[in-house]
């Protein structure tokens, strides 16, 4: 039996796996169940006793040596595939997808950047707001049914403190804390109760304006406005002043843009009309100024308000809504930042 392991000793001596896949079939061969060695285990049995101890030994050593081989190859072949894998250099690396930018932030940020380039500056507010800053100051009268125009979320009906329903109340701290003349933009998120469906949601952008300063008309307003549609839409761009009525503003006007799906020729996202609605604005009601300790007298301003939702809209064709709250990248790829 001696002379038996030790050509098996000798075989396993000269093994040579060429690849990895070459040392699970030795393995099996020796140290498989019904492989060589459990054979020789069997046949250990019937050794007369005197001579188990030497048979043992070779038979352990034989062990010991498919052991060693084994070890030896899988360390060779997993060696090289890993450290080749950590020295090719020459692979391209992973792919890292850079995001794009949401639509309207895309907007906004446009919308921004034809504002600053006439003199506007930028101020930011803080979203939850008390009643003073978003109804008070600018001449909503305490229960009149005007403050229903805007259907509010109260966080402490109490104390009069709610999520803003406009950027305007920004622009009252603005007058609060300074001197005209006031020329500024206030873009940021706003909240209103409503139903969420494609036209509406309860969570919308807006940008406004406000100029103060002496001898403001309602032809600076005009001119200004018409700026900014021919900068958004087109140097082609028409637009026209509508009367309407907002608390703070007097003379009030909705501003329409002729339909720049149609040209104006009419069509269902203009409802045929060939103008569609993008801003409110008008004039500073004289006891908004006063409300904010400016001299109604001396000074004069126009305001504006837009809703960036609605501007990206008309300008990329979006027809629902909610897909601007979806985060779905195949809807979110598909806009090109230039701001
Ligand atoms: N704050 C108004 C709104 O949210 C918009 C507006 C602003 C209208 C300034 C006129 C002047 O509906």
């Amino acid at each position: 039996m001696i002379t038996k392991i030790e050509s098996y000793i000798n075989d396993c001596k000269h093994f040579v796996a060429a690849a990895i896949n070459d040392v699970e079939p030795f393995r099996i061969k020796y140290l498989g169940k019904k492989g060589i060695i459990a054979d020789l285990f069997e046949e250990f049995k019937n050794v007369p006793r005197e001579n188990k101890k030497d048979v043992g030994q070779k038979l352990n050593e034989l062990k010991d040596i498919v052991q060693e081989k084994i070890n030896e190859f899988k360390l060779k072949f997993e060696d090289t595939t890993s450290s080749l894998e950590a020295i090719d250099l020459s692979l391209p690396g992973d792919p890292v997808k850079t995001g794009t930018r949401h639509p309207i932030s895309i907007v906004r940020n446009e919308i921004i950047d034809i504002f600053k380039r006439i003199g506007f500056t930028v101020s930011e507010g803080p979203e939850i707001e008390d009643d003073w800053h978003v109804f008070s100051a600018l001449n909503f009268p305490a229960e009149h049914p005007a403050r229903d125009m805007q259907d509010t979320f109260f966080i402490k009906p109490e104390d009069k403190i709610l999520l803003r329903t406009h950027t305007s109340s920004v622009q009252v701290r603005v007058m609060e804390n300074s001197k005209p003349p006031i020329r500024t933009i206030s873009p940021g998120r706003v909240f209103r109760n409503e139903a969420i469906s494609a036209r509406a949601h309860c969570i919308f952008h807006q940008v406004e304006g406000l100029y103060i300063d002496e001898n403001v008309s309602f032809a600076d307003l005009k001119q200004t406005l018409l700026f900014f549609a021919k900068e958004m839409f087109g140097e082609k761009t028409q637009i026209r002043l509508r009367p309407s009525y907002f608390p703070f503003t007097e003379p009030s006007a909705e501003m329409d843009v002729a339909c720049n799906i149609c040209g104006g020729k009419g069509c269902n996202v203009c409802k045929y009309t060939g103008w569609l609605e993008i801003l409110g604005c008008g004039m500073v009601d004289p006891n908004v100024l006063e409300n904010c300790k400016i001299d109604s007298k001396k000074y004069t301003g126009f305001a504006f308000g837009m809703g960036i939702e609605r501007i990206t809209m008309l300008k990329y064709g979006v027809n629902d809504l909610r897909l601007y709250f979806e985060n779905d990248i195949r809807f979110l790829n598909q806009f090109k930042a230039s701001f």
